[in-house]
């Protein structure tokens, strides 16, 4: 599957964004070894620090349908931004599960053309625990 197709996909999902309070929708596809995608959007909450962020969304959705291959691949999209980034907490979720060094995080830049970041270049020195 190729980058421009899977920040389609996450652009479809930014549709069924809930966002309430920011009116910022964000939409994130997560593409996997066995070709498999995810979506996520975000979910908003009036006690605003429970808001959920497209991409864990996406990640707790490939876990809970029983995805066990390599993470390979996120897509983020909003309407309201380009070069649309994921924040602190939903890089260290990557971190959690990302295993291999091909792993990217696929944003749409500014010029709309798609643009891949490595997750050493997003998040260096990450925290894990060995288990
Ligand atoms: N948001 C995401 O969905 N992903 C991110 O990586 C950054 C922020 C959402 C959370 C909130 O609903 C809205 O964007 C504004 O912060």
């Amino acid at each position: 599957m190729d980058i421009s197709e899977l920040l389609e996909k996450a652009k479809d999902a930014s549709k069924n964004a809930y966002c309430p309070y920011s009116k910022f929708s964000v939409g994130a596809c997560v593409l996997y070894e066995s070709g498999n995608t995810y979506l996520g959007c975000n979910v908003e909450n009036s006690s605003f620090g429970m808001t959920l962020c497209a991409e864990r969304n996406a990640i707790s959705s490939a876990i809970a349908n029983g995805e066990k291959s390599e993470i390979k691949a996120v897509a983020i999209y909003s309407p309201q931004s380009t070069k649309c980034m994921p924040c602190g907490a939903c890089r260290q979720w990557f971190s959690e599960f990302v295993t291999t060094d091909d792993f990217v995080v696929i944003v749409e830049d500014d010029d709309k053309t798609p643009v891949s970041y490595t997750l050493e270049e997003l998040l260096p020195y990450s925290f894990k625990l060995i288990h």
